[in-house]
């Protein structure tokens, strides 16, 4: 992959009125936000440890809402489905006309992401490279969607879907997914080994997993802190989203 690499994205919003149905506006900071963190223009990286200042990364990743729907037609690259269900899970269920969400723009060309109602806490997920082309993409809480409208603190700043696209880029938690041992990886050399994940907006040093003395690096993107308390990628986890833009999703690359 060589220079910036420009993805088409298609938001779905499915919603039952009101607050739910977000405005274009609300749409649009979320692209922005996505542009700012994998772009590196955030001005909160500022706020990295001057330890780990050199590793945090410039993804040359950008963002667009489609111009272009899957028949050709100009769009503005939203699309509108009132729905009878209250709440969605992790299911997939909307991503799926039938089952009361919205099927995906072809995966291979779009970033599909859809906004909704999430139930049990949850902020977003995603599916990783290699999945099913049907439920390819990525699903965030309408609250946490974006920076204003129905944004709302602590996750008002757009950083779930900046997450969420990390793992559709194939990035693993920071904290290597085993539960808050010292023993699973991200696979990523530049992360140091962190115990669990990290929440709210931790203290720096927070040492875990013999990893003093400078700890975990919980200001990346990759734990589950607050938004305002994330900041960066790693040189190492864009060596993986390389990895992935030249590999699985090699479609995307123009
Ligand atoms: N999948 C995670 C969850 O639902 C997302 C965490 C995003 N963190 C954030 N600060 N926005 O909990
Ligand atoms: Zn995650
Ligand atoms: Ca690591």
């Amino acid at each position: 992959r060589a220079g910036v690499t420009l993805i088409q994205v298609v938001v779905h919003v499915v919603h039952q009125n009101g607050a739910q149905n977000i405005d274009d506006a609300q749409v649009a900071s979320q692209i922005e936000a996505l542009n700012r963190d994998y772009r590196k223009t955030n001005t909160d990286v500022s706020g990295v440890p001057a330890v780990w200042q050199a590793l945090a990364a410039d993804c040359d990743i950008e963002f667009q809402l489609a111009t272009t729907d899957p028949s050709g037609a100009p769009t503005n690259g939203i699309t509108r489905t009132q729905t009878a269900t209250a709440s969605f899970g992790t299911d997939d269920a909307v991503k799926s006309t039938a089952t009361g969400g919205q099927d995906p723009w072809p995966t291979d060309r779009y970033l599909n992401l859809w906004s909704c109602e999430l139930g049990g806490g949850l902020l977003g997920y995603a599916q990783f490279p290699g999945g099913p082309a049907a439920t390819d993409g990525v699903v965030i809480l309408h609250s946490a969607f974006g920076t204003s409208g129905t944004a709302t603190a602590p996750f008002d700043m757009g950083r779930t879907a900046t997450h969420e696209v990390g793992h559709w880029l194939n990035l693993f938690h920071i904290w290597g997914d085993d539960g808050t041992a010292c023993n699973g990886t991200d696979f990523v050399a530049d992360t140091p080994n962190q115990g669990g994940p990290n929440f709210g907006k931790p203290n720096f040093p927070r040492v875990t997993c013999n990893n003093a003395p400078d700890g975990d690096m919980f200001m990346n993107y990759m734990d589950y802190v607050d938004d305002a308390a994330m900041f960066m990628f790693t040189e190492g986890q864009l060596a993986r989203m390389n990895a992935t833009l030249d590999g699985p999703r090699a479609s995307f690359l123009s």
